[in-house]
């Protein structure tokens, strides 16, 4: 019997309807212990065992409650306490607690976050069928050299694509960049599981754990409009912001007043990183806006919000030459010999 640890952090898959209203109800109630016990059968797929790390709806998810986790998985992998490692998450921001994890845990036993769109209580619940999925795919050999992945609605997600992509539908992560991983399916058989993509790569090396002190440093997200203006650009550096990443239009893109500003901003030693706002595709170098010159990072495939957890990495790990973060940038993860 394959052994897994269930880590619980709260969300909607451990909410419970609110009385006060015909829709609402509060993520973070049940235990992850009741979650558990509130899904039949699931003590056939593996052993298991359930830890409490906190019960948050995850709009409050903290660096940390991201470092308490990474300490345990990390302590988990290196004394073999289990084959696999399930998190249960509320869904607003599980895909930067899985990049985050991705890009600290070394590369190999399975990590797979899971979470729901549906309270516990609610007659269409989706939390048991998902946590269900998530156990069947974190004790699976097929998983073995996985990593950290994201289990949703019968996908299986990579950490770098996944996104929330609706506010409320149970069908609610996608992987824009290259379609999800793999599939689950609630089968009691092996063939239950099947990944398109070949198992990734070794990086033996993620980033160094023990630099990262909490809060990790300010990286500000800035939201690109037609007809901005550069004062929230001027706002972030004055407020003490090591980096500020771009949400741009399109390619990564600004009006001029914005880009002159965030020149400014890197010769006062702020780290710019150009992501977009677009929900699919890349933003490349010198493409439309002269990098070189600038001393600007281009994003690559990582949306603001992840990439505002690489960049808060790299500068905890001591990574801040605008060549260095660029390769980080390029790999969309810690370079392989940082750890
Ligand atoms: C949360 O992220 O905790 C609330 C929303 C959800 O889990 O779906």
């Amino acid at each position: 019997m394959p052994r897994v640890i269930v880590l619980a952090t709260g969300g909607t898959i451990a909410g419970r309807a609110d009385p006060r209203s015909a829709h609402g109800y509060n993520a973070g109630c049940t235990s992850g212990a009741q979650l558990v016990a509130s899904v039949p059968g699931l003590d056939r797929l593996a052993e298991l065992s359930v830890e409490q790390i906190a019960n948050v709806a995850s709009q409050d998810m903290s660096e940390a409650i991201w470092l308490a986790l990474a300490v345990r998985i990390r302590r988990i992998i290196e004394c073999g306490q289990a084959d696999g490692v399930v998190i249960t998450h509320g869904t607003d921001t599980l895909e930067e607690t899985a990049f985050f994890l991705h890009n600290v845990l070394p590369a190999g036993t399975p990590v797979v976050l899971t979470g729901a769109m549906r309270p516990g209580d609610a007659p269409d619940a989706d939390g048991p069928a998902n946590l269900r999925a998530a156990v069947q795919v974190a004790a699976s050999p097929l998983s073995r050299r996985r990593g950290v992945l994201v289990v949703m609605h019968g996908a299986i997600h990579d950490p770098r694509q996944v996104v929330k992509i609706h506010t409320t539908a149970a069908p609610a992560f996608a992987s824009p960049g290259g379609g999800p991983l793999g599939i689950v399916n609630p089968a009691d058989d092996p063939a239950a599981i099947r990944y398109f993509a070949p198992d990734p790569a070794e990086c033996a090396a993620p980033f160094a754990l023990s630099p990262i002190i909490v809060p990790l440093s300010r990286v500000a997200i800035v939201y690109a409009h037609a007809g901005m203006d550069a004062a929230c650009i001027s706002y972030a550096a004055r407020d003490g912001a090591r980096g500020i990443v771009l949400a741009g239009l399109g390619n990564g893109n600004a009006p001029q007043t914005v880009l002159t500003a965030l020149v400014r901003a890197v010769r006062q030693s702020v780290i710019v990183v150009r992501a977009t706002r677009v929900p699919a595709g890349r933003v490349d170098r010198n493409v439309e806006v002269d990098d070189d010159s600038n001393g600007f990072v281009a994003a690559g495939a990582l949306t603001p919000q992840k990439a505002r957890v690489l960049l808060q990495l790299l500068i905890a790990n001591g990574i801040t030459a605008p060549d260095a973060v660029q390769q980080a940038f390029n790999a969309g993860r810690a370079p392989c010999d940082s750890g």
